[in-house]
């Protein structure tokens, strides 16, 4: 893929930016990247908190594959971004929380929201992969109610690295692990999710729309990316939408 770069100062949202370039045709591998984004979107329809200091980039895609799988981009870009970001900051107390964000110490580092468009003929469209990291965000710049649940990387490891750093780094790697995806299929980029998680073995809230449905020991993940959960009664079930808390202890943590 042939990656194409486009910088503004301020957008919305680089995935709302993403999803015009699209409709109007951009290449797979155009990159939409915001210095900052005053509508920025979480999962769930929650609000991204997008202030100066973060990365906040979407990429275009057009996989050309069966709609039923698109979503595993996600999990695909969140093994691209770990990976970089263990190497960059050299530590792997970087992990990923099923499906996809990523924590350090049960803070939120990294989001990624990705939304998908079929043609009339039912085919993948195009595919936006939006992407956030807290790379130098100030903590003052976190709103209050993220304050406890989110961290900026360069703080939590005292480094001084760039977003345009962190951003070709990662374009890099999620080209190579892409291409492995379309052309294998999840099982073999699985295989470094399970070296990079924080979730298999633990005791979850499986949750949906912020409600809880399930909980258990999160067993494993399937070939297809969806988490399989076992209760105390021993109960199993699998999802492959939704969130998870991870409970240690007593103290059930929540994050952004
Ligand atoms: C999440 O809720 O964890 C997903 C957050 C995704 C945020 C990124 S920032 C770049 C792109 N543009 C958006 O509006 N959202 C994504």
């Amino acid at each position: 893929m042939d990656i194409h770069i486009l910088r503004f100062e301020s957008v919305e949202s680089t995935n709302v930016t993403a999803v015009q370039y699209a409709l109007d045709g951009a290449d797979e591998g155009t990159v939409i990247v915001a210095d900052q984004q005053q509508g920025g979107r979480g999962r769930m329809k929650r609000v991204w908190s997008s202030p100066l200091g973060g990365l906040w980039f979407s990429i275009i895609l057009r996989p050309k594959i069966d709609p039923e799988h698109v979503a595993q981009v996600t999990m695909v870009a969140g093994i691209a971004v770990a990976k970089v970001l263990r190497k960059l900051y050299e530590n792997d107390i970087i992990s990923i929380k099923w499906p996809n964000d990523l924590l350090v110490r049960n803070k939120k580092v990294c989001g990624i929201l990705s939304e998908m468009q079929l043609n009339t003929e039912g085919n993948v469209d195009y595919v936006v992969v939006g992407i956030g990291i807290n790379v130098n965000v100030d903590y003052d710049d976190f709103p209050t109610e993220l304050k406890g649940t989110a961290a900026s990387l360069n703080e939590i490891f005292n480094k001084k690295i760039t977003c345009s750093e962190v951003l070709h780094k990662i374009l890099i790697e999620f080209n190579d692990v892409y291409e492995k995806w379309i052309s294998t299929g999840l099982n073999v980029v699985l295989q470094s999710w399970g070296k990079m998680n924080c979730t298999i073995g633990e005791k979850v809230l499986v949750k949906d729309d912020d409600k809880v449905i399930f909980s258990g020991i999160a067993k494993a993940i399937d070939e297809k990316g969806a988490i399989i959960v076992v209760n105390s009664d021993g109960l199993m079930r699998k999802f492959d939408f939704g969130e998870i808390s991870i409970r240690n202890s007593e103290t059930v943590k929540e994050v952004h």
